[in-house]
């Protein structure tokens, strides 16, 4: 006998999860299902989480290899246990995991084990992994069923030695050539892990920078930044296919402007050319909805794709980030409810894990000229601020752009260690419609790194103090 529920979500990864956790919690009778073993999605699985612990380990690595000597710490030999570090990384998704199970169980809502199928209006039928099927009836439908890799012709991926995020995460050894095809947001992340983990990294790219969508000005000093780390990048090349050899693999790339092509050899190359929404097999036209050429699933006015029938994440419109997918998340089951869900696309926050970091909000310098919009800039550098100097971590600045005639803050950019953390602050502030004086009169604890964004703001009007 099947229930009716309110809300059935397909898929319990950041957006999933977070719908299902509000909709619990605004009394809703609620169901979300889930094909992998274990909930979260990619980012709790394969993305996010388990990257962030393999940074975090392998940077502390480098520092007792590179830094330890100069603050006058002595260690004996060093080693890499490479097996206990991605056990430290499994423990920790791990534990995550579990625990959005426990938030789920909280507040009421069925965790369905199995691949979620649209069959009509209101009706979900489950596939366990036994094959067994069971039908769902519900008033409302989400679907939260994510992304996936994209790849290249003539690129198999295999996840041992021509791998995605997912077998990049869990290499048994460290590569001692690696190529990333991309230089984004997973190419630079993974590319600085096996890097400070010994392997000879390189980076092919099909345009002439990094990060395509942050700040000219920070892709570029970022970029100077990584190549004295280690990393080389191929700019302007066309990856047109990899050779699987008995030792090695043999990537194939060209100019993308034209030209004769060239070889690299490798040990694991890590395809990160972008992702994809999943909607394989989901029976989105049994209720009429529609994806665009991407495979992005159509919706309109807030989420809608047929009645009763929402989307959300990395499957509709909008950055491919998790924190996207958990507001779109909640604004959903609030609409659902009855209440006024909302979520302010222009104030997405963006970072890059690597260190230092790379964060922004809100428009670069190459947008607002675009757009002709008159803007002033303030920018502060690190190497002058106190904490970045006690630490030996000056790479990187702050820089905060205003509207010239009202002042209100339209972009800020920060390369630096800890500016993940920092970007917050002005996420607040331009929500509030903040302007850069607001920043700039705001008394920040000294010594901080966070002096570097007050100090930038004082530059927007021309008083930086501590330069
Ligand atoms: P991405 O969109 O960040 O970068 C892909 C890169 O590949 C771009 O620079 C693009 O120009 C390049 N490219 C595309 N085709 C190419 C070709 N044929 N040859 C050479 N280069 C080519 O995608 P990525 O890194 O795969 O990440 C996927 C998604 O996951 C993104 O939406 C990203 O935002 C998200 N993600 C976010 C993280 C974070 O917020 N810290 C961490 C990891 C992933």
């Amino acid at each position: 006998m099947s229930e009716t529920y309110d809300v059935v979500i397909i898929g319990a990864g950041p957006g999933g999860y977070n719908c299902a956790i509000r909709a619990g919690q605004l009394g809703l009778k609620t169901a979300c299902i889930e094909m992998r073993d274990t909930l979260g999605g990619t980012c709790l699985n394969v993305g996010c989480i388990p990257s962030k612990a393999l940074l975090h380990a392998s940077e502390m690595y480098s520092a007792a290899q590179n830094e330890f000597a100069g603050m006058g710490i002595k260690i004996g030999k060093l080693d890499l246990d490479l097996k206990q570090m991605m056990a430290q990384k499994d423990e920790a998704v791990g534990g995550l995991t579990k625990g959005v199970e426990f938030l789920l169980k909280k507040n009421k809502v069925d965790q369905i084990m199995g691949k979620g199928r649209i069959v009509g209006p209101g009706k979900v039928e489950v596939t366990a992994k036994d094959g067994s099927k069971s039908t769902l009836e519900t008033k409302n439908i989400v679907i939260a069923t994510g992304s996936e890799p994209t790849s290249l012709p003539g690129i198999e991926v295999d996840e041992e030695r021509v791998v995605t995020n997912t077998g990049a995460l869990k290499l048994k050894s460290v590569p001692k050539t690696l190529i990333l095809i991309g230089a984004g947001v997973i190419g630079l992340e993974m590319g600085c892990v096996w890097s400070r983990l010994g392997a000879d990294v390189h980076v092919v790219e099909y345009l002439d920078r990094i990060l395509p969508p942050a700040d000219k000005e920070i892709s570029t000093q970022a970029r100077k930044i990584f190549e004295k780390q280690g990393l080389t990048f191929h700019f302007g090349q066309k990856v047109t296919g990899v050779e699987k050899l008995k030792t090695k693999l043999k990537l194939s790339m060209e100019p993308a402007a034209g030209g004769d092509s060239q070889t690299l050899d490798a040990d694991v190359v890590i395809v990160a050319v972008g992702r994809r929404p999943y909607t394989e097999g989901l029976g989105l036209e049994n209720v009429g909805g529609k994806t665009d050429k991407r495979g992005v699933i159509e919706t309109t006015d807030h989420f809608k794709v047929a009645p009763g029938v929402w989307a959300i994440g990395d499957a509709v419109a909008g950055p491919m980030l998790a924190h996207k997918a958990e507001d779109d998340g909640t604004a959903v089951a609030e609409l659902i409810a009855g209440k006024a869900g909302h979520v302010n696309y222009d104030l997405v926050p963006s970072v890059v894990y690597t260190s230092p970091e790379v964060a922004w909000v809100g428009k670069t310098e190459e947008e607002l000229k675009a757009a002709g919009v008159a803007y002033v800039k303030g920018k502060f550098p690190f190497m002058a601020n106190s904490r970045a100097r006690t630490n030996h971590q000056t790479e990187g600045f702050v820089k905060i752009l205003a509207d010239k005639a009202t002042d209100k803050i339209l972009g800020v950019h920060m390369l630096g260690v800890g500016v993940g953390e920092m970007i917050g602050e002005i996420c607040v502030a331009m929500e509030f419609g903040a302007a850069s004086e607001d920043i700039a009169r705001t008394c920040h604890a000294h010594p901080t790194l966070s002096e570097a964004t007050r100090q930038a703001a004082m530059g927007v009007e021309g008083w930086t103090m501590q330069m």
